[in-house]
């Protein structure tokens, strides 16, 4: 990650504005207030949300924005695939019964779905630690396990998005989101 972020700061000729170092974010030996952070793919290594909202808020200077990618914890995808492939998985197994005489059991995946959060309760949970709301926008996309082509992936992504703009209702059940919070 440290490598790419070099190349693309020198590409962008930015080397000399920009330093990049692994640290961990709740150590509370970073150097800060910072105006801004981002956090993509971040906030679901986190067994606690509100102890890491308030954790960044206190990283802000007041006014200080905080851009951070969730995953909804009830996408409307959730609704077409999940009985899909529950019953493509128990389709499976009764076959390798028929074939083999005895059932296959997968392990069943690591539960982390306490760490997605539906848009209006990672917003109660931002108020709660000292934020305010400014910006919300989710991606409706198909999450890449469920489409082989690439160029249908991206053709259905598009057609999603169309939708949501004209209904709330989905939008609010993104697979994911970006939030911009500022600490008030
Ligand atoms: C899925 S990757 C996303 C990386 C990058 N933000 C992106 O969008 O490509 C998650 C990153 O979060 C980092 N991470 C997890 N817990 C962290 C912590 N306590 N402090 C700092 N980084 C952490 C991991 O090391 C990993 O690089």
């Amino acid at each position: 990650m440290i490598e790419q972020a070099c190349r693309n700061a020198a590409e962008a000729g930015l080397e000399s504005s920009c330093r990049f170092e692994v640290r961990d974010a709740l150590a509370g030996d970073l150097p800060g207030p910072y105006d801004g952070l981002i956090g993509l793919g971040f906030v679901e290594y986190f067994d606690d949300a509100r102890a890491l909202l308030q954790h960044l808020h206190s990283m802000l200077t007041p006014g200080g924005v905080a851009v951070l990618q969730i995953w909804n914890r009830h996408p409307w995808a959730d609704d077409l695939f999940i009985p899909l492939h529950r019953g493509l998985a128990r389709l499976r197994g009764l076959l390798s019964a028929a074939t083999e005489g005895q059932p296959t059991s997968t392990p069943p995946a690591e539960d982390v779905s306490h760490r997605r959060y539906t848009p209006r309760e990672f917003h109660r949970l931002a108020d709660d630690s000292g934020f305010e709301l400014r910006d919300a926008r989710g991606s409706l996309f198909f999450p890449h396990r469920f489409f082989i082509a690439e160029a249908r992936r991206a053709r259905w992504d598009l057609h999603l998005r169309h939708l949501g703009r004209r209904l709330p209702a989905l939008r609010r059940r993104a697979v994911n989101y970006l939030v911009a919070l500022e600490a008030r």
